[in-house]
């Protein structure tokens, strides 16, 4: 699996110990940036993890900004990307086995970094279940591509 990260200034912290996480359990990762903790736009380092994801350079995205919510708003604008602003390891395990999230948004603010590692580990290793969610994921294609 290739995982590709980004994260704004606020997300950095956080992405950061996300890379070792990936390095120790030696996924393959590419960081996107922000490479610092200068002041910058989450929207540009979405774009660039989405784009990526959409092109199928990367199986999934992990996004981190201050609160997520920028970075999830931003990210659901992709046709194609789901994306989950998760704060619990049940729901990132739900999001996957019933939204087939392809991409996972944390909060560098909020979410501690032993909680954050631990959601994307059950993030990462929970699979789409699929059958009845299925004709509700058809019923979410359907509406974005009502949406021109
Ligand atoms: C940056 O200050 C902050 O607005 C950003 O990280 C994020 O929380 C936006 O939703």
């Amino acid at each position: 699996m290739r995982i590709a990260l980004g994260s704004d200034h606020a997300g950095f912290e956080l992405k950061e110990e996300l890379k070792r996480t990936l390095s120790e359990k030696k996924i393959d990762y590419k960081d996107f940036g922000a490479y610092n903790e200068e002041s910058c736009d989450y929207p540009d380092y979405t774009e660039k993890v989405c784009s990526a994801v959409l092109a199928g350079q990367f199986d999934r995205g992990v996004l981190v900004c201050g609160t997520g919510i920028g970075m999830d708003i931003t990210a659901n604008k992709f046709k194609g990307i789901y994306a989950a602003l998760v704060h619990d390891t049940f729901t990132a395990e739900m999001t996957r086995k019933h939204n087939n999230s392809n991409v996972l948004v944390l909060a560098g603010r909020i979410t501690g970094k032993t909680l954050g590692v631990e959601i994307m580990k059950k993030w990462l290793e929970t699979e789409y279940e699929g059958g009845r969610h299925e004709k509700r994921l058809e019923k979410i294609r359907k509406i974005e591509n009502k949406n021109l």
